[in-house]
């Protein structure tokens, strides 16, 4: 008789109980997706690093409900061992929100879209974000800039700021460009950056790119030799086109690139590209989604170009559906990217594995 509240009372603590997930073989694009303690991956606008044998995934770690819009907790870090990509080990909280309100990082601002590569010169993990202060929307338009002496962090806040204030741009416009409006407005202070990634080339240069002059052009920015400044030189791209979500990825000597339009939390249809070199000229490819729902991407927007370990010349296209409701319920639309005409494209598949590829 006793048994039985003794069987309640375990079966109640079940659930408490750190149970693994079961080992995963396929991607399932838009479903749950359990880290290798069974809680959906929390790691929204994501950026990834190869390092050691391992794959390392930064991205928003979101709380329930409308408040996920904000940073409350920091940038959230898993693993997956090179050759797996599917099971993903919880590392923990990189880099941390500030307690202090006066902090340009402090709980409540916006963070978003984190992205990690690693000096080999300084031998620091660089982290670069977007970063909107608190209370004030999407008005700052800054990037953050963090450093750290081990992958997982904790990532040290260095500063924020607008981008290579009182610098014009290589290909700077001509005055009175009707494109170029913001660019001029912002000279003095700094250009505005919001979505961005970052793309480190193979001679080593690394090169932040991100959505400027109020979102109307993308440019293209060079970081210096320990990728925690610009040095000043920058381009812009694709003027008075409104694009999003960057993306970049080399394949057989040309630089891809794959974004979205910008049509805030919802999704639109994603643009491509193709350039001799990172600082462009950029020629526009299209929507590269192919099939049912390819003008909204599939419901999803980009957030990077991962190149499979051990996999020459493939690539996943890593992207968020986003769910502005309810930011911890966000999903991940991972696809391998095909070709068609020289083109890059995405078709819809709902369930595949990066090591059959
Ligand atoms: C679209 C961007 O891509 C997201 O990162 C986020 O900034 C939303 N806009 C906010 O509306």
């Amino acid at each position: 008789m006793r048994l039985l509240p003794a069987l309640a009372l375990l079966l109640a603590a079940l659930p408490a109980l750190a149970v693994p997930g079961p080992r995963q073989t396929q991607i399932r694009p838009g479903e749950l997706w359990e880290d290798a303690n069974g809680n959906h991956i929390n790691a929204h606008g994501g950026g990834f690093l190869l390092h050691e044998g391992r794959v390392w995934w930064f991205g928003e770690h979101k709380v329930p409900g409308e408040a996920g819009n904000q940073a409350w907790v920091g940038v959230h870090c898993y693993s997956s061992p090179a050759d797996d990509l599917v099971n993903w080990r919880d590392e923990g909280i990189a880099l941390r929100v500030s307690d202090d309100p006066a902090s340009d990082i402090a709980a409540g601002c916006i963070l978003e879209r984190p992205k990690v590569i690693y000096n080999a010169k300084t031998r620091k993990f660089v982290m670069w974000f977007h970063l909107e202060l608190k209370g004030q929307g999407y008005g700052a338009a800054r990037s953050g800039v963090a450093v750290a002496d081990s992958v997982v962090g904790p990532y040290t806040f260095l500063r924020s700021g607008r981008i290579n204030p009182g610098r014009p741009a290589q290909n700077a416009p001509a005055p009175g460009d009707p494109n170029a409006k913001h660019y001029f407005r912002d000279l003095p202070g700094g250009q505005m950056a919001r979505d961005m990634t970052l793309f480190v080339d193979d001679d080593g240069t690394a090169y932040h790119i991100y959505a400027s002059e109020e979102n109307a052009t993308l440019q293209i920015a060079e970081l210096d030799d320990t990728y925690t400044q610009h040095t000043g030189r920058y381009w812009r791209a694709f003027p008075g086109r409104f694009m999003e979500a960057p993306a970049l990825f080399k394949k057989d000597g040309k630089y891809y690139f794959i974004g979205s339009g910008c049509t805030g939390w919802a999704p639109n249809a994603a643009r491509s590209a193709v350039a001799p070199a990172v600082i462009g000229p950029w020629t526009e490819l299209g929507n590269p989604a192919r099939g049912p729902n390819a003008e909204k991407t599939h419901f999803s927007q980009s957030t990077y170009a991962l190149p499979i370990p051990g996999k020459p010349g493939q690539v996943i296209f890593c992207a968020d559906r986003w769910n502005p409701k309810n930011q911890i319920d966000s999903r991940y639309i991972w696809l391998p990217i095909e070709w068609k005409d020289g083109k890059p494209i995405l078709n819809w598949k709902p369930a595949w594995s990066p090591a059959a590829l």
